[in-house]
Parts: structure tokens; C-alpha cells; sequence
């Protein structure tokens, strides 16, 4: 009886000290489980699936040996400048607020036009503006994170990183009632290996843009909505700012001649749904790289190139997010 007890003192109290180890670490990561399961992708889950089929399809025998042929799945994608999809389909993303005057006015463009939008929130403003918030959220449009106070987050130490999109992250969840899945870093800086983090720590997908108005920089309603009815396609994601007047008075048209060619709009999330990827075109293997800036290259590369000239140079591929958009 006394070796029972013994026994089971000293398993409880090793319990107890391999069960401590790990909680420190646990604080940090336990906003992204709660973000990761609402990945619209649900890629987490696929590992799980080729179990499923050896154990549902035959008895025991053959189970040991099924597990092994499924390959290895595909990468979850962790950010994207723009969609392939089948369809008209676009996203148009506002940044930077949301704004006292502006956002307000700029949400009963859309409900007039049964229009859904995403907007990248800065966490400052969410804090001054909850209603509005509220009301984004209420009416049907996505919310995303965009940074506490929209610093450039390349020239930022890990910790100040890690501060502003957990703070932001925190005030949306309150205040929108769900937490965000998406991220916009300022200035569309932000490196791969940020953004796997983003994605591992908060279920993060992060959104750049394959459009960019640069409404911040021009003020000028005219040029908004040049640069946009002639460099958007489908599975475009187009890049305003709701917190300048001068975008917000470009809206109405912008919005009707979008509708006019026959776009239809999506939030970011559910353009993502609809992306498939393109297998790649074996004949012309050169053009891709001028063609196909992507994910990946996008980003520094294009904060360090300041080039005001290339807002729309290629009429298909729009990699007009260079270094000068505003994010
Ligand atoms: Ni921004």
C-alpha cells in the first residue's frame, strides 16, 4: 500500500513538472489556436485525411501499409497578392482606418450597391472608432489586421513586431467580435519568414495587392479610378485608403464601372476560397519571371525599388504594389 502511494506521489508530482515545462510557452500561442481553426483554408487539417481512408476502406490487414502513399501536402499558402480564380471575381481592400467621416460614408456606397469589402484596420483607430467598427462588421465586410500604428515593420526589432499585430489583433477581436484571419503589414513590408510566423502564430494569411490606386499619393479621384478600371482582373485585390476624402469621392463611379464590366466583389477571404493554383506554363518558362512576381519576390524588393513610374506597367500582371504604395 505504502509503494502504491509512493508510486503514485512520485508520477503525479513528475506530472506535474513535465506538464509545467511547456506552459510558459503556452500564453504566447494561445490566440492562434483559436485564429488557426478559422483558416479558411483548412489545410491544418489534410494531414489528418489520408488516415481517414485506411482505416474506413478495409479491415486491419491492409491498414499498416496505406498510410505511406499519400504525398506529402501541398504548403499551406501563407500570402498572396492576388487570386486565380474562375470567375469575375475581386476584392477591393480599404486601409488604414477606419475614419470618422470617411469610413461612414464610404459603407453606404457599398450597402447602396449590395457591395462587400475588406478593410485593414490599424489598431489605434479601431480603439477610437468601435462603433464603426462594429458597423463594418455588421454590414457584411471582412476585417483584417494592419498594425497598431502602421510603422514600417522591416525596421522594427521582433518583440515591437510581435506587439503591434497582437495588439491590433486583440482590439479587433473585441471589438468585431471574432478574431481577424488576415493581415496586411504596413507598406507591404513584411518577409517570408514573417509572414509563416504570422500564419503560425495568429492563423494569419497575409494580403498585399495586385492593384494599387495610389489614392494616398495622388489625392486625385480621377487618377483613383484610372489606375483601377485599367489595371484590375479578375482575382484582383485592389488597394484604397478609406481614410482620404479624395478616395471616398472616387468610390461612387469606381465602384459602378467595376460593377459595369461585369466584376463582381468578394471579401479578401472568400477570393482566397475560390484561388486555385496555376499549373505552370512549360513552353515559356523566361517570361514567367517578369510575369509572375508573385508572392514572393513582391514585397522587400518592392519597398526598396521607389520607382514612381511603374505604377502600371504591365497590363496583366499589375505588380503596381512596388515600393510607393502606402499599404
Ligand atoms: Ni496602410
Amino acid at each position: 500500500m505504502l509503494r502504491l502511494l509512493a508510486f503514485s506521489f512520485l508520477s503525479t508530482a513528475f506530472c506535474f513538472t513535465a506538464c509545467a515545462d511547456p506552459a510558459p510557452a503556452a500564453p504566447t500561442t494561445t490566440v492562434a489556436p483559436a485564429a488557426a481553426p478559422t483558416t479558411p483554408e483548412t489545410k491544418p487539417a489534410a494531414p489528418a485525411e489520408p488516415a481517414k481512408p485506411a482505416t474506413a476502406e478495409t479491415p486491419a490487414a491492409a491498414a499498416p501499409t496505406q498510410p505511406t502513399p499519400p504525398a506529402a501536402p501541398a504548403p499551406v499558402k501563407v500570402s498572396y497578392n492576388r487570386c486565380n480564380v474562375d470567375g469575375p471575381y475581386i476584392a477591393i481592400t480599404f486601409d488604414d482606418g477606419p475614419h470618422g467621416a470617411n469610413t461612414p460614408r464610404l459603407l453606404e456606397m457599398l450597402r447602396q450597391r449590395g457591395i462587400k469589402a475588406t478593410f485593414f484596420l490599424v489598431g489605434e483607430c479601431v480603439a477610437e472608432y468601435p462603433e464603426i467598427v462594429k458597423q463594418i462588421v455588421k454590414e457584411g465586410h471582412e476585417v483584417g489586421n494592419h498594425s497598431w500604428n502602421h510603422p514600417n515593420l522591416l525596421k522594427l526589432s521582433a518583440e515591437k513586431v510581435e506587439d503591434q499585430i497582437d495588439r491590433t489583433h486583440n482590439v479587433i477581436t473585441q471589438e468585431a467580435g471574432a478574431p481577424p484571419t488576415i493581415f496586411r503589414p504596413p507598406y507591404g513590408n513584411f518577409t517570408e519568414k514573417q509572414r509563416q510566423w504570422a500564419h503560425d502564430k495568429w492563423g494569419y494569411t497575409t494580403i498585399i495587392w495586385d492593384v494599387d490606386s495610389l489614392d494616398w499619393k495622388h489625392r486625385n479621384p480621377a487618377k483613383t479610378e484610372s489606375i483601377i478600371l485599367s489595371t484590375t482582373h479578375a482575382g484582383s485585390i485592389i488597394l484604397c485608403h478609406d481614410i482620404h476624402k479624395t478616395t471616398i469621392d472616387a468610390m461612387p463611379s469606381v465602384l459602378d464601372k467595376l460593377l459595369a464590366k461585369g466584376f463582381k466583389f468578394v471579401t479578401v477571404s472568400e477570393l482566397i476560397k475560390m484561388n486555385h493554383e496555376v499549373p505552370p506554363t512549360p513552353k515559356a518558362p523566361k517570361k514567367t519571371l517578369t510575369a509572375k512576381p508573385e508572392a514572393k519576390s513582391e514585397d522587400v524588393a518592392k519597398a526598396k525599388s521607389t520607382d514612381k513610374s511603374k505604377v502600371a506597367p504591365q497590363k496583366k500582371t499589375t505588380t503596381s504594389s512596388k515600393k510607393t504604395a502606402k499599404g
